[in-house]
């Protein structure tokens, strides 16, 4: 599986999760390291549900590990995976036929491409969104950008602020692209509503640098400070965020072959929806 070519295989979108992705995907998944980080994750979104019952929606699911967990805990709650992957999600089914016997409450998944604006039938109150890799093939891009002026601006701001040349196309589209992830996770929340995101990370937002700091909270959608002349509009604010050191960052080394990422972990982050 390492001799997957990731830059090539990636860029073809979402559909690479239904190939050699897809099944490198669900090995990671497997290994000691997920399992870990998958059981505290999962602590970390018990303690968010408050209540007896409500709607839990996991973002980008994949093979639905985390809500498989929180199933067991939250036996009153109702639960919706949403992922482009049809692979994926069969796997996912597995799990979850076996579930629905002893469940009372709903379990479902449903395959999109994401992000999804269509209006939701229903809001949810808590949001999990982990270890993302948000796939967007170039053509699929430009509709956001007619959409969120705003937010393309400000992406061209912070990203001609930090890099040059083709550097700056690269972060600028990275940048954007998780801003309009971030308002479609917003969208499928009530106000109140919580969004536990996962990502990885190589250590605690104070010890990343200056501007990593300020793209986190710009990409995540916590960012209200004026950057030159234009002033991010706000829609989560950030309550906690905690940092893990986990071998699941060799998930990015794997890809990226950069050996920056043989050390790390992930940054559990609570925002509430404004
Ligand atoms: C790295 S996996 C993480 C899966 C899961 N959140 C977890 O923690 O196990 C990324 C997931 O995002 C899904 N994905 C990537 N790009 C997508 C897109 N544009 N639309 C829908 N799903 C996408 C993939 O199919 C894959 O299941």
């Amino acid at each position: 599986m390492s001799q997957i070519n990731f830059t090539k295989t990636l860029s073809a979108g979402v559909g690479a999760y239904n190939r050699t992705v897809g099944q490198w995907w669900v090995d990671q998944t497997r290994n000691k390291a997920h399992a870990v980080a998958y059981k505290n994750i999962a602590s970390h979104v018990v303690r968010c549900a408050k209540k007896n019952s409500g709607l839990i929606i996991d973002y980008g699911c994949g093979t639905g590990r985390i809500m498989k967990r929180l199933v067991d805990a939250l036996p009153g709650w109702t639960f919706l995976g949403i992922d482009g992957s049809q692979v994926m999600l069969r796997d996912a089914e597995a799990w979850a036929r076996a579930k629905r016997k002893k469940h009372s409450a709903g379990i479902k998944f449903r395959c999109a491409t994401l992000p999804d604006f269509s209006t939701p039938a229903v809001k949810a109150d808590i949001i999990v969104f982990t270890f993302p890799n948000m796939l967007s093939p170039a053509s699929g891009r430009c509709p956001f950008q007619r959409l969120f002026q705003e937010d393309r601006d400000l992406a061209w701001l912070l990203a001609r602020k930090q890099e040059k040349g083709k550097k700056a196309t690269e972060l600028f589209e990275q940048l954007f692209m998780s801003r309009v992830v971030s308002r479609n996770l917003r969208l499928l929340l009530r106000k109140g509503g919580l969004c536990v995101r996962v990502d990885y990370c190589q250590g605690d937002r104070h010890e990343l640098g200056r501007f990593d700091q300020l793209s986190t909270l710009f990409e995540e959608g916590s960012l209200s400070t004026k950057q030159a002349h234009l002033r991010p509009h706000k829609f989560f604010k950030l309550l906690t965020s905690q940092y893990y050191e986990s071998a699941v960052i060799r998930d990015v080394h794997a890809q990226t072959k950069d050996q920056d990422f043989l050390e790390g972990g992930y940054l559990i982050s609570l925002l509430q929806a404004m």
